[in-house]
């Protein structure tokens, strides 16, 4: 079978020749002696257009078909010049290999997003999500090459884990006890010895930890992959379980880190503006009218930087229009990164140097004694897209600023090991996959850029 975006992009090599592809009913129209298919096959933006006559011996059969069936079309190439579609198939066999029946949900109208989330299943079959699915996959591709090109080791670190890396307790646990009929040792607490890995276990919120890890022996490093969060967020850019990209490097530090994000960012960005031409043009046209020219801005100008402490002196003097007033201490929401983004830089944008009561616990103290050597990364439409820091690579500041937070030093013992054999200053920093194809593709909803998406009270197929 021949794919339909070789027939497109090979399209000189194939005129005249006869070719087959499978694919499935989109649309059709009929006349009595000859009929048009649209038939897509999901590998490109542009279906197909067949034509096919009383002359195949199942006309009348194909004539009755449904939308959204299975069917392997064998035509000859021929050219349009008149038409939109630079070419057709004028179809010599055509196969039914699965019919579907009249009650298809997809027809031909335009759905609206939330309806297509109510079928996970059916919507990567419509437009929308075949671009924004295809893009999706392309952007994991960039992003290995981004890395892969500059010799960053690939890690895949655990998704069961014994810690938080954030200390957020925004975890899932994971057990194989009973939960009706729980062990409990003589004082009422729940006894794991019993349970599958004799401790408590959560699904993994970050891979950081054991990413540090590997950047102790590896320098550069990455992971890319699944992280779970149960943060009661029932937002448009939150969801319990998404992917994340969390590069590490040895001997680098905050300024480092900014470098990397912004080349990445900005690879990537490339990447699919020149790979998926006909799918960011759909969403221009459909989705977020201007992200062409967003984008096409973004790769070509530098990112803004602002420390938080300046940051808050911006957000002070607007803190009428916000819901939540902002002061120094204070955590930002999405309405004040979005404010910093969108109103005061009109770019991407990193806010540096944050309190160290609202950052994790691992960040390198600056000289300042209050603040760390944090960043995120704030975009335009979405807020903060990546989240990092130097960490603290000084033995006693680390054990000092666990004890403070309560945390139990044993726990982290292997983490408190890095920083006593042959510490090194080093930074990271985590890009929310999700949140990158949002920014990519304009779409507005986290729901529509996962196949399949898990949120607070919604764990559908
Ligand atoms: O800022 P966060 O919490 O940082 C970390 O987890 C660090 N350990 C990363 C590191 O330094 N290696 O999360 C990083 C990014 C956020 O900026 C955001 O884009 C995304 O992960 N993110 C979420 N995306 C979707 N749904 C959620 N619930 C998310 N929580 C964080
Ligand atoms: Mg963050």
């Amino acid at each position: 079978l021949v794919s339909i975006k070789s027939l497109f992009r090979n399209l000189s090599e194939y005129e005249g020749k006869e070719v087959t592809i499978g694919g499935w009913l989109r649309s059709k129209r009929d006349s009595k002696t000859f009929g048009f298919l649209v038939v897509n096959d999901g590998t490109f933006f542009e279906p197909l257009q067949v034509v096919y006559s009383d002359a195949l011996v199942n006309f009348a059969d194909i004539s009755k078909l449904n939308v959204g069936s299975a069917l392997v079309v064998t035509g000859v190439v021929t050219p349009t010049p008149q038409a939109k579609q630079p070419f057709e198939i004028q179809a010599t066999a055509i196969e039914v290999e699965g019919a579907s029946t009249p009650d298809y949900p997809l027809q031909k109208k335009r759905h609206t997003l939330e309806y297509l989330r109510t079928m996970t299943h059916l919507r990567p079959r419509t437009n929308t999500f075949q671009a924004v699915f295809r893009v999706r996959s392309m952007i994991a591709y960039a992003i290995h090459k981004f890395f892969q090109e500059r010799d960053f080791v690939y890690v895949h670190t655990p998704l069961i884990t014994g810690s938080d890396c954030e200390g957020a307790g925004e975890m899932f646990q994971v057990t194989t006890m009973d939960l009706n009929n729980l062990p409990k040792n003589e004082d009422g607490s729940i006894d794991y010895r019993q349970d599958f890995f004799a401790k408590p276990t959560n699904l993994t919120v970050s891979g950081q930890l054991n990413g540090e890890t590997y950047a102790m022996a590896f320098k550069n490093i990455y992971t890319f992959g699944p992280t779970f969060r149960a943060e009661n967020s029932n937002t448009t850019r939150h969801a319990a379980e998404f992917w994340m990209i969390e590069p590490e490097m040895a001997f680098a530090d905050l300024d480092d880190n900014m470098i990397l994000a912004e080349s990445m960012l900005k690879y990537v960005i490339r990447y699919v503006l020149e790979n998926a031409p006909e799918e960011m043009a759909f969403f221009n046209q459909f989705v977020d009218k201007g992200l062409l020219d967003r984008l096409n801005h973004v790769v070509s100008s530098d990112f803004g930087h602002v420390t938080y402490t300046d940051a808050i002196k911006i957000l002070e003097k607007h803190n009428d229009e916000f819901e939540y007033k902002v002061s120094w201490g204070c955590d930002l929401q999405t309405e004040h990164e979005r404010y910093l983004t969108e109103k005061e830089f009109g770019r991407p944008v990193f806010v540096t140097d944050y309190p160290k009561e609202i950052k994790a616990f691992y960040m390198k103290l600056n000289p300042d004694g209050k603040t760390v050597a944090a960043m995120d990364c704030l975009v335009p439409g979405i807020g903060e897209i990546i989240g990092g820091s130097q960490r603290e690579d000084d033995y006693d500041k680390l054990l000092c600023r666990m004890k403070e937070l309560n945390l139990n030093p044993e726990d982290y013992e292997f983490y408190l090991d890095l920083r006593k054999y042959g510490s090194a200053r080093h930074s990271g920093y985590g890009l929310g996959f999700e949140r990158c194809v949002m920014y990519l593709t304009g779409m507005g909803n986290i729901r529509d850029v996962i196949p399949f998406p898990r949120t607070v009270k919604n764990c559908d197929l």
